[in-house]
């Protein structure tokens, strides 16, 4: 009998990969995905700790889920409740005890050992706690994913040494770890043999990438995108999250001789001032990101930008944000993520004195926004007129109620959603392919166009 499996994601791409392959995990246990919690056998919150208020999110979800495992119990039925990622990883006994109908609470590295801990919690009464850095890699231990999706995420490294005063991730995700170039590759090839037409590589900190090659040679991420580029029916390439530290010479040169490697990276830079990036401990200077841009520029001339900001950290002054503004302004981003300074238990930044005051993150968090706003505005309608390529991907869901009829989603290079309207006859098949589209509007995160070719 088929067993209902409900996963509410928070967080990064790499907790929607991590609930795609706990789906997988638990899938030979005869659990199928569904889109709620009602009547669900499994529910799996799987968390993310990096900004505000994880925790009281979490508490407010479990809150709701309560009646729901009830009513199941009363039908002599049981809903497993599980708590995952890296709020579970912070702060597991915490909900234990907040919460303690919940039945599992396990970090980032222990998903694998699912199976184990549902048969444990099954059998006996009491909770699981699994909250270890556990000597087995989990990648080691995870079926093949099974997803059929054109555009793919696959994990290659994980965890984080850089400890950046304000960040929970070294301490919820633990060391840096690359895994090793064979099973990168025979996962890739399966991904486009199920239909991937792009692969997005992730780690916190991807390009710190150094896996063991077949060749007993240490890889970085350069050498593996272009190993990875030569792998049948792979068109498009990307990489996230970047570390500016870690784009070394290898890794731009790939930008301009990897044709499948799309002109679009998210390079998080944080501060444009070097005081508020040394207490960052960024070790990187302002000056340093700026040179790194002239390079992939210099290598990838049409390539985007994305970024991402941190306003009011700690002793930030109206100077400090004011140079923030001003690198925004030179470089020019095609996107960008920007957030209020939260303090994070435990990190050096929390214990830092010179706090800056919610009214004054908020008035710059505006201003920065408004820019940001503005350049990626500019962006999308600089693309207007233009003809470029877009992989599709599904048939849209007709949400805006701005367009009549069905729309094909894809996505450009720069990583917009681009939505032409859906050709008369068997739209799906456009799926999986790249096509030239002819953009005809810009709206603030997507384009809109129609095929410059007979689909
Ligand atoms: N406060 C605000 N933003 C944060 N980020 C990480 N930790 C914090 C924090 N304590 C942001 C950084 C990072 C992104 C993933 O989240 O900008 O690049
Ligand atoms: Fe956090 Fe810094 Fe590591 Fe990124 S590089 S995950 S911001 S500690």
């Amino acid at each position: 009998m088929t067993k209902k499996l409900h996963i509410k994601t928070w967080g990064c791409q790499m907790n929607v990969y991590d609930s795609s392959r706990m789906a997988d995990v638990v899938a030979p246990l005869g659990y199928a995905p569904s889109e709620t919690a009602e009547g669900a056998d499994l529910v799996i919150f799987n968390t993310c700790h990096i900004r505000e208020k994880a925790s009281e999110k979490l508490f407010s979800e479990l809150g709701r889920l309560k009646p729901m495992q009830q009513d199941k119990a009363a039908k002599g039925e049981r809903m497993i409740v599980a708590v995952a990622g890296c709020v579970a990883q912070a702060e597991g006994a915490e909900i234990q005890r907040r919460a303690p109908y919940v039945d599992m609470v396990f970090g980032p590295q222990t998903y694998h050992q699912l199976p184990e801990m549902i048969a444990r919690v099954t059998r006996q009464s009491g909770g699981v706690l699994n909250t270890e850095f556990p000597p087995d890699s989990k990648f080691d231990a995870l079926p093949q994913q099974r997803n059929g999706d054109v555009s793919a995420f696959l994990s290659i490294q994980e965890g984080c040494d850089k400890f950046c005063t304000f960040c929970v991730v070294p301490y919820t995700r633990g060391a840096e770890y690359s895994r090793g170039v064979a099973a990168i590759i025979a996962e890739a090839e399966v991904l486009a043999a199920n239909g991937a037409r792009e692969i997005t590589v992730l780690g916190q900190n991807v390009n710190a990438f150094h896996g063991e090659g077949p060749d007993g040679a240490v890889w970085g991420l350069g050498r593996l995108l272009r190993r990875l580029a030569d792998i049948p029916n792979i068109k498009r390439l990307r990489y996230t999250t970047s570390h500016p530290r870690d784009m070394d010479d290898d890794l731009i040169a790939a930008h301009r001789d990897v044709p499948q490697l799309m002109p679009f990276l998210h390079l998080p830079v944080q501060s444009g001032a070097d005081a508020v990036l040394d207490a960052m401990n960024r070790k990187h200077t302002s000056d340093d990101y700026r040179r790194i841009i002239d390079k992939l520029r210099a290598a990838r001339p049409d390539i985007a930008l994305s970024s991402d900001f941190i306003v009011g950290f700690p002793g930030e002054t109206d100077a400090d944000h004011a140079a923030t503004m001003r690198l925004v302004r030179d470089i020019g981003f095609a996107s960008a993520f920007s957030f209020k300074y939260s303090r994070r238990p435990g990190t050096p930044a929390a214990a830092m004195v010179q706090q800056v005051p919610e009214t004054v993150q908020d008035a710059r968090l505006q201003e920065l926004q408004a820019l940001l706003r503005a350049q990626q505005e500019a962006f999308n309608q600089s693309l207007v007129g233009k003809t470029i390529p877009v992989l599709f991907d599904g048939v849209a869901r007709n949400d805006s109620g701005r367009h009549e009829g069905r729309q094909m989603h894809g996505r450009a290079p720069f990583m917009q959603s681009t939505y032409i309207a859906a050709p008369a006859a068997a739209p799906e098949r456009l799926i999986g392919h790249e096509l030239a589209v002819t953009i005809t509007q810009a709206r603030q995160s997507s384009l809109i166009g129609e095929l410059a070719q007979a689909g």
